[in-house]
This record gives structure tokens, C-alpha cells and sequence, in this order.
């Protein structure tokens, strides 16, 4: 391949099979929860990207024995008995790694400090410390206890109700961890649904937990001092990578994809319906489940008009990190189309919105900014640009793919910043691309 421009260039359709690489959520939450149980686990089709190496390599620096097969972990679970690590901790880009190891090390009576790159280091952490305190962890860091590097001195804690306003399952996922080894029964409460990973994995292991609906949204429940059982878990491909390839296929005249064991957990599959909304050509074939998870293989085709959408606050936790993607197929629909209620884009590995609205403007489409999100005045067709990643994954594949539907010739500032999630990204387009 020569440079990523020239690339993109070439490829005026997408057409064949494709098993994107497995889900980025699962494989954090596979190694961490593998590491807490009682017993080997081993984790099939795990994801190797920056960022879930990042958690690999923090649970090895607590003492884990985690061994590579193939594609797959062995994991020596330690029920919950970490050692204290001689290091720094580093989550690197990962908010998934930084939130929920601080619920881990909230367990444990040891003496941590854990960090991130530049770009995390700016992402909030109070949301998940100020839990934590109150559980009884001993918490502190930069900015009062918000911003990395934080430090934590765990031990003995007891249960908490949380309200999960901003349908983060980070948080979620932060407190039932350590609600795990608290005293009580750890409750939450989400008004709007986020995505219930840790809470399936949970119960594949053995932990009773409950979860119901109720008239103000969905309640978690999950008693204090339960054991997890070591287990064999299957890594689903992950419908965010899914879905660059799915919106390259709608665009591109000529095109048919079909994508191999794709997660369609309905916490996570916002993007798709979005798509269908939009009149996309597409469908989900050979559905079943996978380590109690649903999964399918997702047929997409060349669809010549797309209508314009809007996303409302309560949908945009099912496909929060498929906007940069759906902003760039919104530019291409009939009509205006709104994203709103989505300010948590602004403290994701960049601001997304102003990632968003800045490289479509460079790329000549006629969008509006909000604090909370955007409208894009879409139809016309986009021109070249030099676009800026800010370092973001899914900034830098949403616009590679716009360039394949782009006149000219479009630079990407940094694509490599995709080995965060997508290591083969170019390359899987380069397979596919005709
Ligand atoms: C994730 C939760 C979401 C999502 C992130 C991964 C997870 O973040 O955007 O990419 O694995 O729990 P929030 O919890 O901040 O909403």
C-alpha cells in the first residue's frame, strides 16, 4: 500500500465477506472478568487492538497469568486476589480500561496509581470515583479526583445506589465490579439503556443479578461477596468496525458486503436500524447466540438515495460510537439530518462533534454545530481535504470512508491512530475494495 489517499482513491466499491475483529467491550471485559474469577477461563476470538492490550497488560501487572493462543487468552483468574502492582498503571487511550480497572482496584487493599495517554488524561473520571468514594475506596487524583492519573488505596467497601444519568456502561459496569466484593446489594438505575456486557458476561459466570424494567427506565441489582466461575466465552465481531465497511457499502455504487458474526446486542445495534430508517439495502441473516450474546451475519448493498434522519436522546446510547460514521452517510442522505442529545460525544477519545462538524465543513457539506450534537444539510457531493483526526479512531475511519465517496484525493492526518480498535482497517479495505 502506498500512501492511505492514494488507497482510497482506488476503491470505487466494496464487495465480499468480511469478519471484522471481535468486539472491542467483550474483549476489555472478557480479560477482567476472566482475571476476577475463581478458576482458568479462556476467551476465544479475543481482540487484539491498543486499546484492550492496555487492559491485558495492567491485569498482567497485577499478578494475572494471561497466556496468548492463537487468537484466544488462557487466563488464570485470581478471585479477586490481585498484588500490589510496583508500577504505574497505564489505560493508555482506553476509558473502558481506566473506568472499570478503577472499579477493580477500588476491591483491593493495595496501593495503585493509574493513568493514560494525553487524550485520556483530559477524559472525566469523577462520574466513576465519586461512586467509589462512596462505597469507601480511597480516592485521589489530578483535579480534585476527576482527571488522571489517579490513585486508589481499596479494601473493605459497602453498596450504593447509583442513578446512571448519563447511560454511561462504563460507570455501570465500574459499580457493579466493585459492588461485587461491597457489603450489600449494589443497585443502579439507567433511564436510558446502555450496553449490558458486564451484566451477560456476569451471569455466564454464575453471579445472580437481576435486572428489570420499570416505568422510569431499566434497574440493576447484584448482591455483595459472589464468586465468578472461570468460563469459555466467544468474542463476537464488534458492530462499531462493522459498520465503517456497512456505510461503505451503502455509498459506493456496485457494492455487496457481507459481514461475518456480527453483535447485535439491541443496546448496541442503534446504527443499523438507523440505517434501515435511512432506506439502506440492507438485512440480518443467520441470526443466533454466541456466549449469551446475539449475534448475525450482515448483508449490506449499494442503496442509490438515502433519506435524512434524526437521533434522539434517548437512541444515542445504542449507537454513540457509530455518530462520526452515521455523520458522514447523513451528508450524503436527502434532506436535514439532526443529531441531538448527544453532548457526551464531546468527551469521548476527541470532541466528536467538533471532529465531526470541523471535517465535514473541510469537506463541503453544510453542517450546523450544538452544544449536544449537529444537523447536516446533506445531498451534495463532498470534495478532498486534508482532514484532522485529533488522534481518534473512528474520526480517522469515518473519513476514510467519506474520501472513498469524496472527489479528489483526501489525506488522513493519522491514520495509524486506528490500531486502537481496528488494526487491519486499511487493509481489510484494501481486500474488499475493487
Ligand atoms: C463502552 C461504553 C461507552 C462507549 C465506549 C465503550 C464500554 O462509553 O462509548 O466506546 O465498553 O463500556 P460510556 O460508558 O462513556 O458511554
Amino acid at each position: 500500500m502506498g500512501s492511505v489517499g492514494e488507497l482510497l482513491k482506488k476503491i470505487k466499491s466494496l464487495k465480499g465477506q468480511l469478519r471484522v475483529p471481535s468486539d472491542k467491550s467483550i474483549s476489555h471485559r472478557a480479560v477482567i472478568l476472566s482475571s476476577l474469577a475463581e478458576g482458568e477461563s479462556f476467551v476465544e476470538n479475543w481482540l487484539k487492538s491498543k486499546d484492550t492490550m492496555a487492559t491485558l497488560s495492567i491485569m498482567r501487572a497485577l499478578g494475572v497469568k494471561i497466556y496468548e493462543k492463537n487468537s484466544g487468552l488462557r487466563i488464570k483468574g485470581t478471585n479477586f486476589s490481585l498484588r500490589e502492582p510496583s508500577k504505574i498503571l497505564n489505560a493508555k487511550n482506553s476509558g473502558t480500561t481506566a473506568r472499570l480497572m478503577l472499579g477493580v482496584l477500588s476491591t483491593q487493599p493495595f496501593f495503585s496509581v493509574i493513568t493514560g495517554d494525553e487524550s485520556l488524561k483530559r477524559r472525566p473520571m469523577w462520574r466513576v470515583v465519586e461512586h467509589l468514594k462512596k462505597m469507601g475506596a480511597q480516592i485521589d487524583g489530578r483535579k480534585g479526583g476527576d482527571k488522571l492519573p489517579i490513585a486508589v488505596r481499596g479494601g473493605k467497601l459497602k453498596a450504593v445506589s447509583v442513578l446512571n444519568k448519563k447511560a454511561s456502561a462504563q460507570v455501570k459496569s465500574s459499580i457493579l465490579l466493585a459492588g461485587l466484593r461491597a457489603e450489600g446489594i449494589t443497585e443502579i438505575y439507567e433511564p436510558y439503556l446502555s450496553r449490558d456486557h458486564t451484566e451477560r458476561m456476569l451471569m455466564t459466570m454464575g453471579v445472580k443479578l437481576v435486572s428489570y424494567d420499570t416505568e422510569e427506565g431499566r434497574v440493576i441489582k447484584l448482591e455483595g461477596g459472589q464468586t465468578l466461575r472461570g468460563t469459555h466465552v466467544v468474542c463476537p465481531a464488534d458492530p462499531s468496525s462493522a459498520a465503517f465497511f456497512a456505510a461503505g457499502a451503502v455509498l459506493l455504487e456496485g457494492s455487496e458486503v457481507l459481514l461475518k458474526d456480527v453483535l447485535i446486542n439491541p443496546t448496541r445495534d442503534g446504527f443499523f436500524r438507523k440505517l434501515r430508517q435511512m432506506g439502506a439495502l440492507l438485512s440480518y441473516e443467520n441470526l443466533r447466540e454466541i456466549s449469551g450474546e446475539q449475534v448475525a451475519d450482515i448483508y449490506v448493498r449499494y442503496t442509490e438515495s438515502l433519506k435524512a434522519v434524526e437521533v434522539k436522546r434517548e437512541e444515542v446510547p445504542s449507537l454513540i460510537d457509530e455518530i462520526p460514521i452515521l455523520a458522514v452517510l447523513m451528508a450524503f442522505a436527502d434532506g436535514v439530518s439532526t443529531v441531538r442529545g448527544a453532548e457526551e460525544l464531546r468527551v469521548k477519545e476527541s470532541d466528536r462533534i467538533k471532529a465531526i462538524v470541523e471535517n465535514l465543513r473541510r469537506m463541503g457539506a453544510v453542517v450546523e454545530e450544538y452544544e449536544d450534537g449537529f444537523s447536516i444539510e446533506g445531498g451534495k457531493p463532498l470534495k478532498d481535504a486534508i482532514i484532522k483526526t485529533y488522534g481518534d479512531h473512528r474520526i480517522a475511519m469515518s473519513f476514510s470512508i467519506a474520501a472513498l465517496k469524496a472527489k479528489g484525493e483526501t489525506i488522513i492526518d493519522n491514520p495509524e491512530c486506528v490500531a486502537v480498535s481496528y488494526p487491519e482497517f486499511y487493509k481489510h479495505l484494501e481486500l474488499l475494495g475493487c
